[in-house]
């Protein structure tokens, strides 16, 4: 069935929150299909970030996420990409609607990148394209 990659990032892992990441993927009713702490490589982090390189934003967030490790998950099931997403909330932490990840655990911290504890692919091609720099051997 559908495939999605997501992370939580090093904020995330920090503040001890993977279990609760995880826990609300779960609930929801996605399956966990491989699952691995990493520290993320600068090569896999050029890949991950390759749409946003030139934005402002885009050296503190690789900087980030080289901050700490990250966990790397396959969730599946119908919808789980955008059924993830929604789980997640909108990227800005200050917007997120409570009850998602991003509005219920993470905010503003006034620093240039936006710590909002997850990231999950957002259509078919791109959790293709994650899973393979994440999780070559299952690509
Ligand atoms: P991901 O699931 O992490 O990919 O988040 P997203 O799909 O909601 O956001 P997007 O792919 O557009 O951006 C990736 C990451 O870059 C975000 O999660 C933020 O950490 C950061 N980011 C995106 N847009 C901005 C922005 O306008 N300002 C800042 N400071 N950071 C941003
Ligand atoms: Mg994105």
């Amino acid at each position: 069935s559908e495939r999605t990659l997501i992370l939580v990032k090093p904020d995330g892992v920090e503040r001890g929150l993977v279990g609760d990441v995880l826990a609300r993927i779960e609930r929801k009713g996605y399956r966990l299909d491989r699952l691995e702490l990493v520290h993320p490589t600068d090569a896999q982090l050029a890949a991950h970030y390759e749409e946003h390189e030139g934005k402002p934003f885009y050296q503190p967030l690789v900087d980030f996420m080289k901050s700490g490790p990250v966990v790397a998950v396959i969730a599946s099931g119908e919808g789980v990409i955008r059924g993830f997403r929604v789980l997640a909330g909108t990227t800005d932490p200050t917007e997120a609607a409570p009850g998602t990840v991003r509005g219920d655990l993470a905010r503003d911290w006034g620093e240039k990148v936006q710590k909002n504890i997850v990231h999950g692919s957002d259509s078919v091609e791109s959790a293709e394209r994650e899973i393979g720099i994440w999780f070559p051997e299952s690509a």
